[in-house]
């Protein structure tokens, strides 16, 4: 079932990233976006078969963030094909391989955007991918491969949480995507998107850059657009990313380039909600009338409220991950604000909840305002994360 293909065109989704996109910013942004798609942030196909703990604490999500797409990266196709049977057992509705992660540790070794350099090796993983969705949803189980029971255990406990007992949908061919760069050191855009519609995957996120550029520079929109011409009459979509700063830019880039759609990453980062204004964007683009799109306003007491939501879901996880991972994400919400620079500079020496709490009661009690900070109501036992 390939539901990129019945989604409302632009898709306006969540990007990946790696130690932010986690469960909890997913939650938050699918409660307060929520953006058309979610991926979550990239898991090692290796770490997926032989760490279970892994599958716990980056392929746990909620049903509001669907369509949910898993992303996983390396370098062995039977790995992948192996994954993939997780993946479908997980109850996803994608699967996406990354082809575009620029990190040493990751590129050097051939897998994320070092494949773009190994053209059959990528083309292989895109198949034995699809190969492995299709034999699990033909029927063949984690058993039948001969998978460790450890890792049985941790799908059949992220499955029990996230539907509350209810039993599993039935299995279905979910499509593979991929998301990748334009190059390596060069921009090589037209062949290498050559290479991978010879694979016909469901849809190809492009970020414009190339790994050498890393994140430096900005994101050539203008060779996102050729890679729309030269997908024009296949069945994959292309969705652009890179640099989009709010929904206006979301508008401009989509109008300029015709792709099927975006990803937003760090336009996110602090803001999980500016996916709230989606709808104006795909209004505007219809009636090709740009002043339909305006800031969606968050007050400070909501702003604060959605701080300590977050806080108290990412707390469900900290047996796994130390509160320190919070940090950052309150660092980024209280940019803006007047005075952010100190809440700011305290926000990222937080140890737990109540702290979080304390100081934006303090904080509201310095702008001549007070903030209840109740602590958020519970939410299903399904949802969190406690081993
Ligand atoms: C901290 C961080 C982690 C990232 N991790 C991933 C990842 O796990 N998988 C992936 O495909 N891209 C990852 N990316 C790349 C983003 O998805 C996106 O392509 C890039 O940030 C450009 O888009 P933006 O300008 O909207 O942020 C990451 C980016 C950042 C900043």
């Amino acid at each position: 079932m390939n539901f990129w293909r019945d989604m409302t065109k632009p898709i306006i989704g969540l990007s990946p990233m790696d130690g932010v996109t986690d469960a909890s910013f997913r939650f938050i942004t699918a409660k307060y976006g929520p953006p058309d798609v979610t991926v979550t942030e990239f898991v090692n196909v290796e770490a997926a078969l032989y760490a279970p703990h892994t599958l716990i604490r980056d392929l746990a999500y909620s049903e509001i963030e669907r369509p949910v797409i898993a992303q996983i990266y390396g370098h062995t196709p039977e790995l992948f094909y192996k994954v993939a049977h997780v993946i479908g057992e997980l109850g996803f509705n994608g699967l996406d391989i990354n082809m575009g992660c620029p990190a040493k540790t990751v590129a050097s070794k051939g897998s994320g955007a070092g494949l773009i350099l190994k053209p059959e090796l990528a083309q292989s993983i895109i198949r034995a991918a699809r190969q492995g969705i299709e034999d699990w949803s033909a029927g063949q189980s984690l058993d039948d491969l001969g998978m460790k029971p450890a890792l049985i255990q941790s799908v059949l406990k992220l499955n029990r949480r996230r539907f509350d007992g209810v039993t599993l949908p039935p299995r279905r061919a979910i499509p593979v995507s991929v998301k990748t760069r334009l190059g390596y050191d060069d921009v090589v855009v037209e062949e290498w998107i050559r290479t991978l519609l010879e694979e016909k995957p469901a849809a190809i996120t492009l970020h414009g850059r190339t790994l050498k550029q890393q994140y430096k520079g900005s994101a050539d929109w203008d060779a996102i657009a050729r890679a729309v011409e030269i997908a024009k009459n296949s069945d994959t979509l292309i969705l652009g990313n890179g640099d989009l700063k709010d929904m206006e830019d979301v508008y401009r880039r989509v109008r300029e380039t015709n792709v099927d759609g975006v990803l937003s990453g760090r336009a996110a980062q602090g803001e999980p909600w500016i996916f709230r204004a989606k709808e104006q964007v795909k209004q505007a683009l219809r009636s090709q009338c740009r002043e339909m799109i305006h800031d969606v306003p968050v007050s400070l007491a909501e702003r604060f409220r959605i701080m300590l939501e977050h806080s108290a879901h990412f707390a469900s996880h900290t047996q796994i991950h130390s509160f320190v991972g919070m940090r950052k994400h309150l660092a980024w919400y209280s940019k803006g604000s007047p005075g952010a620079a100190e809440l700011r500079a305290q926000m990222v020496r937080v140890k737990d909840i109540d702290e979080v709490a304390a100081l934006l009661r303090a904080y509201a009690t310095s702008l001549g305002t007070t903030f209840a900070a109740d602590r958020p109501p519970a939410w299903p036992e399904a949802h969190t994360l406690q081993p």
